[in-house]
């Protein structure tokens, strides 16, 4: 009798859990081992509140197939609730009149309290959040096997003159140097390194934040892609169509050296338990310590017409800003906490690093958008400079100086 009585308290519970219930489909690239890590804690968690979860994943470094799906998606009426939208497209689709207005859940939840106003700015369209923030990515990172330097008795480099010495110690003993994808994302994160080091933040800002056509033809572009066609040297023939993990998986191996990319390398090696400093080392990419190339991960929120889900979707946005969340999900993604109110304690010295710099860089101008990532500029313009970098480091041929040509020709067209 008594259990009876249980069992229909329980079916009742059950019953109105499910009454209340939604279902979110979140689109997003995060395929890798680390990068799925960290998203189950988000999928894990909103579980718990009742709601499904309902993964829509496109592979892809970078998201540029993840966007050409929902594109599809949107255009047909069809949006799923949330997609992983980052920086300038925001304002595209928000422009477009796709997505919808999170205020209130950013009220309850005091974002603005706690998340700087440089990312709020990007969450917002029309001075109303309609994206939220995941986290801060580092994308300046060199990432090194001390073994592998041991081997070759050469030292992790700091500047760009040291890289290539230790370039040719590696070569000769054996070593890949650089571990690097031949995908035009990877080529701009590697070039985008370089040209922070060769024009300084503020030129970097000029030529990528406010395309100056003077800057991006100019003797100091040229400069960068003289810097970066040497960088072809110290990378295997394999390289081209190679995915980012990959190429990190051959860095933890000590099959190659180094990998010029951003902190979601950090989440590879996380997830091949490595630990940083003993393992592993990070330090900024050659020429750039002291400077800051950031990448803010968000979930943007599509305009929805059914009740539940819209609930769930609202749960979903405020997930993602609860501390608990933030703390799984970097330490996996390898990123930092998007709120600056966060216990660290948990971190590794490449994270607390990470957090030191992305606060003293925003005080002396030095924390700079990435444009390889989507922060810096339009998909358009973004595009542009794609396909000149990834022309040029494919071509052995090619020439740094009708490259810097090329280069602001093609951007100017496309804006
Ligand atoms: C994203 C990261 C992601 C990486 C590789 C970047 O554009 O910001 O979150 O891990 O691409 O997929």
């Amino acid at each position: 009798m008594k259990l009876n009585k249980t069992l229909l308290m329980f079916s009742l519970l059950t019953a109105t859990s499910a009454t209340n219930a939604g279902q979110v489909e979140v689109l997003h690239w995060w395929t890798s081992g680390g990068e799925a890590k960290a998203l189950n804690a988000l999928k894990d968690m909103l579980e718990e509140q009742g709601h499904d979860w309902k993964d829509f994943a496109v592979a892809g470094g970078g998201g540029e197939s993840a966007m050409t799906v929902l594109k599809t998606r949107a255009v047909s009426g069809n949006p799923p609730s949330a997609a992983q939208i980052v920086g300038h497209d925001i304002q595209e689709w928000g422009g477009l009149g796709f997505l919808t207005n999170l205020d209130d859940v950013a009220k309850q939840g005091g974002w603005e309290q706690v998340v700087p106003p440089m990312v709020t700015d990007i969450m917002k369209f029309n001075d109303g959040y309609v994206a939220v923030p995941v986290n801060v990515h580092r994308v300046n990172w060199l990432w090194a096997n001390p073994r592998a330097f041991e081997k070759a008795e050469a030292k992790v480099p700091t500047t760009l003159e040291e890289f290539f010495i230790a370039g040719d110690k590696l070569k000769a003993a054996g070593i890949i140097p650089l571990a690097h994808g031949g995908q035009p994302w990877q080529d701009a994160t590697v070039f985008e390194a370089v040209a922070l080091e060769v024009l300084g933040s503020e030129d970097y800002l000029k030529a990528f934040v406010e395309l100056d056509m003077d800057v991006l033809s100019g003797e100091k572009m040229v400069e960068v892609f003289t810097q970066f066609k040497k960088m072809r040297n110290y990378i295997d023939a394999n390289s081209p169509g190679r995915d980012w993990n990959v190429a990190t998986t051959m860095v933890i191996n000590g099959d190659a050296a180094m990998q010029i990319m951003g902190d979601w390398a950090k989440g590879e090696f996380s997830a091949a338990g490595k630990v940083a400093g003993k393992d592993y080392i990070c330090v900024p990419a050659p020429g750039t310590s002291g400077q800051f190339t950031h990448n803010v991960d968000s979930f943007a929120f599509f305009e929805l017409s059914d009740e539940k889900s819209k609930k769930a979707q609202k749960a979903l946005a405020a997930t993602i800003l609860d501390p608990k969340f933030q703390e799984v999900f970097n330490l996996n993604k390898g990123s930092i906490p998007v709120r600056l109110d966060m216990d660290m304690s948990k971190f590794d010295t490449c994270a607390l690093d990470s957090m030191a710099d992305f606060k003293s860089t925003a005080k002396t101008g030095d924390l700079v958008p990435s444009m390889a990532h989507g922060m810096a500029t339009t998909s358009y313009a973004q595009g542009a400079i794609f396909d000149v970098v990834t022309h040029f480091f494919n071509d052995k041929n090619a020439d740094p100086k009708q490259a810097a040509k090329k280069l602001a020709k093609a951007v100017k067209a496309a804006i």
